[in-house]
């Protein structure tokens, strides 16, 4: 990492009022989360498992199921801690600058760190809940977890019998409308877009980025290896956990 970079980071970020953040699992991953497309992330290691996050699947093969459920027993998210990325994102909201902070992200570490829910858009869902896939019921995942806990492979909903999930947004499955206009928005007014952790392969949140750069608006990546936007951004290459205590540190309190 070039000190060069960290100092243009720096004076992007003090130069700036309106923040735009958008996360990926790159930011959690020093949290004990893998991520997906990094060297050790779970689309790269086993490329059948993205099966196991689409809807169409997830459906149609109860088995498939009954070890979705399995793996949310021991999911690493249920013990993650906020690191020293998300606290620095809590302290970049302290300095009034964050406008909006957008998270790919499900595992909730985020608002466990410190970030304010309002000004929080988690638009790939939560894994805090459990939902129904054939009506609007919806309930704590720790309870829906007790079920299985109790000998229910695959909790049907206590509603409608229906299949459950986790309220998070699968392969096959839109994104709420609200969270991608708010992802938006940020993207077509903040005065500086920062993309941490994320390969920025998916839409539509990527598209924040473009959004951002058609208005003139600086971008500034940082993430351990190349993204689909480094070209058009100044990019810092490193660990997020130790880069942006650096990056965000000494602001002012506002
Ligand atoms: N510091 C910096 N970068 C890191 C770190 C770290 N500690 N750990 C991982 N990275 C980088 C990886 O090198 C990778 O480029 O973070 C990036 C994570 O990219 P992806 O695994 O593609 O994750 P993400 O961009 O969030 O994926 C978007 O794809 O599978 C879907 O719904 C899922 O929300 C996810 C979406
Ligand atoms: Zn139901």
């Amino acid at each position: 990492m070039t000190s060069a970079g960290i100092g243009q980071a720096r004076s992007l970020v003090q130069g700036a009022q309106r923040i735009a953040v958008l996360t990926g699992a790159g930011i959690s991953t020093d949290s004990g989360i893998p991520d997906f497309r990094g060297p050790k992330g779970l689309w790269t290691r086993d490329p059948d498992a993205e099966k196991y996050s689409s809807i169409d699947f997830y459906l149609s093969d109860p088995e498939l199921r009954v070890r979705a459920w399995q793996f949310r027993l021991s999911n690493p998210v249920l013990v993650a801690q906020p690191n020293a990325g998300h606290r620095a994102l809590v302290a970049l909201e302290h300095s009034g600058k964050l406008q909006r902070l957008v998270t790919q992200n499900i595992d909730g570490l985020h608002l466990a760190a410190g970030t304010s829910p309002e000004l929080l858009t988690e638009a790939h869902g939560n894994t805090r809940e459990a939902v129904c896939t054939a009506c609007t019921w919806r309930g704590p995942m720790s309870e829906t977890l007790d079920r299985v806990r109790a000998g229910e492979a695959d909790p049907a909903c206590s509603e409608c019998s229906g299949i459950l999930k986790s309220a998070t947004v699968f392969f096959g499955q839109s994104l709420d409308p609200a969270c991608v206009q708010e992802a938006f928005d940020a993207a077509a007014t903040c005065d500086l877009l920062v993309c941490l952790g994320s390969t920025l392969a998916v839409y539509p949140v990527a598209e924040m980025v473009p959004i951002a750069l058609r208005r003139g608006t600086p971008v500034l990546i940082v993430n351990a290896e190349r993204t689909e936007f480094d070209e058009s951004a100044l990019v810092l290459r490193g660990s997020l956990s130790e880069l942006l205590p650096e990056i965000f540190s000494g602001l002012s309190e506002s």
